[in-house]
């Protein structure tokens, strides 16, 4: 029971012989050649799968692919099915192209205890973005109970995760579970000191998250191009670096609230550059000797040292983000040196999310190292913003 939400878990309760419809997050990134990049989300969710299917339940599984308009067989599920099948080896498990057609209602009839039914991509369906509550309903209908596994989309509103819940009972599964207590644990009952790291691309789809990080942290270190609109905020030249100069007014108002709250915020010292003219190879420069026609594209080495000082003394680390222009490999010492840094400190409790700054390092050799490594990136952000999120209140029993 995760008694701070008032949320029943598949743990809880007694789910045997039943069907149960069962929403998970296996929006993974593919290949150019349709092949999956990293299944890591769908082995998280195995262990619910695995514990519903030990109690003979009929499982049908919803998840959403990417962003389609419409059907569309780019964002098809059959990848994730194959995998799937290789993940669970004996487990008689289909995929259904539409739930509504009489043959594949009949098909849902026929289903036995133990077996799996996945449904193609849910966002096939133009209602499910909408939050269509009689779709909620139609899908309600195909079940018994409905378990919610999919951390990674609960701060999207649509209608497998906040309008089935309505129609009949819902549990947290293992992986949402796990997600909610291991980020509340970290963020609001932390061992202090607590230190987080963000990077990436965009302080537009950061603010408040670096806001709310910032009445709970000890330090917050910002690199990526994030630290960019930082640095232009602090009236540091940044050349031709990515940045969002509509956004320098929002920079200064999150280090002025962090001055007012006594917090420490740690921006690159030096960085590497390369010159958008020359196209040399990369030059490692103090952020005050960044030219006019420099990229800023990773962080430099006294940088490292300067926040690895600090994550070394931490007891509890938060990072969301690569540090560096990652896809050039070039540029992805500085991520790859943070990820030593925090997997080094084996005192300190860590929560890496989501999948983007996982894909980010090149080496995954102390995966073990992390505490706990959030499905969502983007619902992390807004979990530790807000303390919760419409999935889990949709889950809530009072
Ligand atoms: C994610 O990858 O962050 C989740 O699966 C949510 O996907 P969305 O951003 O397309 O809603």
């Amino acid at each position: 029971m995760l008694d701070t939400f008032h949320i029943k878990t598949i743990e809880d309760v007694e789910i045997k012989n039943v069907r149960v419809l069962l929403r998970v997050d296996f929006n993974v990134s593919l290949t150019s050649t349709h092949k999956i990049a990293n299944d890591l989300r769908i082995k998280q969710s195995i262990p619910t799968i695995k514990k519903l299917l030990l109690d003979n339940n009929k499982i049908i599984i919803i998840s959403h692919l990417g962003q389609p308009d419409g059907r569309d067989e780019k964002y098809s599920l059959t990848p994730i099915f194959e995998d799937l099948r290789k993940l669970l080896p004996g487990t008689v498990i289909n995929l259904i192209d539409d739930f509504r057609t009489e043959k594949n209602k009949v098909f849902l009839d026929q289903q036995q205890g133990g077996e799996i039914v996945l449904l193609e991509n849910i966002r096939f369906y133009k209602e499910e973005k909408k939050n269509d509550e009689d779709f909620a309903e139609e899908l309600a209908a195909l079940a018994d109970v409905y378990v919610n596994d999919a951390f990674g989309v609960c701060h999207r509103v649509d209608a497998s995760i906040v309008s089935i819940p309505k129609f009949i009972p819902h549990f947290a599964g293992l992986l949402l579970a796990h997600e909610i207590t291991a980020i509340n644990t970290m963020v609001n009952h932390p061992k202090h000191p607590l230190v987080a790291l963000v990077g990436g691309a965009k302080v537009s789809t950061k603010i408040n998250f670096l806001k709310s990080l910032i009445d709970h942290v000890d330090a917050l270190i910002i690199g990526g191009a994030l630290a960019n609109t930082f640095l232009c905020a602090q009236g540091k030249e940044i050349g031709k670096s990515l940045v969002e100069l509509d956004k320098i007014t929002n920079a200064k108002s999150i280090l002025e609230y962090a001055d007012e709250k006594e917090k420490k915020v740690l921006l690159p010292k030096d960085v590497v550059v390369f010159n958008s003219l020359t196209d040399d190879s990369g030059r490692v420069v103090s952020v005050d000797n960044v030219a006019e026609h420099d990229v800023i594209c990773d962080i430099g080495p006294e940088s490292e040292a300067l926040f690895d000082e600090v994550i070394a003394h931490a007891h509890t680390i938060i990072w969301n983000g690569p540090f560096g222009k990652v896809e050039d490999e070039r540029f992805a010492r500085g991520t790859d040196f943070l990820y030593y840094a925090i997997t080094q400190n084996k005192e300190a409790l860590s929560l890496v999310g989501g999948g983007d700054t996982i894909a980010a390092i090149s080496h995954h050799e102390y995966l073990d190292r992390i505490t706990h490594i959030s499905a969502g990136g983007g619902a992390m952000m807004e979990f530790i913003e807000r303390g919760t999120l419409p999935g889990i209140d949709a889950l809530q029993t009072e």
